[in-house]
């Protein structure tokens, strides 16, 4: 019997790649096959995410659980961000954790494993050029990261000082990744980085200038992809190269994440985000002027330290005009070692709260009045999901989630889906050609 293998994965899309990274090499190097038990499992992994305040203690309770049931001799490891922040921490409260790997250190997994008690979380290694083993958890859409870290310093954000300083994956590797994916199948990818329009910015060795502009163009001669989407992107690198190849690349799916944060320009200003709320509208105008279809979904946070009323009005404009199809929001939430941690005008948290709800309210009716139009559509749908009771779920280009009747057969193919009832996360339809 093979070893087994038991990993939990939170937060944000590159974590679950970086999950599929690890996967991939303890199942080749070590021998691990995949269980969702932690019970009969000989190693729990969990990949945290500290983006966001869900109090510490949560994790250590989790990992207390985890101890007392586990299989006796079963190692537990602690990876990803709160790795990267807490690193031996970890260890002084919980001496059972066998291990603790950081945001950055993912290639070094099989190594932690034979040193018991091993913190690794440099966040200066460059894993840029590494080359992970084999694993994907879809045969149908890949998930490929263009870049390690986040250069940027988003007052609010912890993301660059648990994943370090931005280096590009050089394009040669990205390409090779595709190519592969899609030999075995993949009809779509997804490309991941923190910032992915700065790609380009910095490479570990010297090599050629190749902006994400021309890496979407490169990557779109590959035959037999169909579908290129990516995330995140960021609004003020949203230049009118990137967006006319967005809008005229067929290949590029027509969904755009904006991350806006604010719709204040003086909050913006606070969060150190760069663009103003003039230059997100511009921009939001633009792509919707030369893609019609486009849909655009956004992260929002709210009652960050000095949002006045004004500020948070702002931010409701902004929701109002640009109207996103989909829509992320927060209450802020203060992170060690950012800069916004020592700001002291914070924003009472009832408020705090009701701007949330008015913030979503307003959303769910735009999301109504966006959704009632699309009754009778037709959209192609790339089927890659098998949901219960017999239905089959995908996605369209502009990132509809749409369900039908159907089997296993449909799953890996395109076919036009004319919508018959609408829901709020995911619209129902019957295949027609
Ligand atoms: N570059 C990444 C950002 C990762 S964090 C991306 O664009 O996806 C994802 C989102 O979490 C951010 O866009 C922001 O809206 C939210 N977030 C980050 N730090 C936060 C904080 N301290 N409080 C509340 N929300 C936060
Ligand atoms: Fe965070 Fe801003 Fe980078 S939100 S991940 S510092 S772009």
């Amino acid at each position: 019997m093979g070893k087994k293998l038991f990993i939990e994965t939170l937060g944000c899309a590159m974590n679950s790649r970086d999950s599929e990274h690890m996967i991939a090499e303890l199942t080749e190097k070590e021998s691990y096959e995949v269980t969702d038990e932690f019970e009969n499992a000989d190693l729990i992994l969990i990949n945290t995410c500290s983006v966001r305040e869900k109090p510490v203690h949560k994790l250590f309770s989790e990992l207390g659980v985890f101890n007392k049931k586990k299989k006796p001799g079963a190692k537990i490891g602690v990876c990803g961000c709160t790795a990267s922040h807490l690193g031996e921490e970890i260890i002084k409260k919980a001496p059972y954790v066998n291990f603790v790997l950081g945001a950055r250190n993912v290639s070094k997994i099989s190594e932690v494993l034979h040193k018991d008690k091993a913190v690794e979380i440099d966040i200066n290694y460059d894993e840029s050029e590494f080359a992970f083993k084999d694993f994907r958890s879809s045969g149908y859409k890949a998930y490929i990261n263009i870049s390690i870290g986040c250069d940027k310093s988003c007052t609010f954000c912890i993301v660059p000082k648990t994943r370090g300083d931005e280096v590009s994956i050089p394009d040669t590797l990205i390409i090779n990744e595709a190519q592969k994916a899609v030999d075995s199948g993949a009809k779509e990818i997804f490309l991941l980085g923190q910032n992915v329009n700065n790609y380009g910015r910095r490479f570990s060795g010297t090599h050629e200038k190749v902006n994400f502009t021309e890496l979407l163009r490169r990557l779109s001669k590959i035959d037999g992809l169909e579908r290129i989407r990516f995330t995140s992107p960021h609004p003020f690198h949203m230049d009118d190269e990137f967006i006319e190849e967005f809008a005229n690349n067929p290949k590029i799916c027509k969904s755009m994440h904006m991350p806006l944060q604010s719709g204040s320009t003086k909050i913006l200003k606070d969060m150190k985000r760069g663009y103003s709320k003039e230059w997100f509208l511009n921009r939001a105008k633009k792509l919707r002027d030369m893609c019609p279809d486009v849909s655009i979904s956004t992260d929002i946070i709210v009652a960050f330290p000095g949002e006045s009323d004004a500020d948070f009005e702002d931010t409701l404009d902004v929701l109002k005009e640009v109207r996103f199809e989909q829509l992320f929001s927060f209450k802020y939430s203060p992170r060690p070692e950012t800069e916004a941690e020592l700001f002291t005008n914070t924003v009472d948290p009832e408020l705090a709260s009701h701007r949330l709800t008015t913030l979503q309210s307003l959303h769910t009716e735009i999301l109504d009045e966006n959704n009632a139009k699309l009754l009778g559509n037709t959209y192609e749908v790339y089927f890659e999901e098998l949901f219960q009771d017999g239905f089959v779920a995908g996605r369209s280009d502009n990132n509809i989630m749409v369900k039908t009747k159907g089997s296993e057969e449909l799953l890996g193919k395109f076919r036009d889906v004319k919508i018959t009832s609408i829901g709020r996360t995911v619209l129902t339809g019957e295949v027609i050609a």
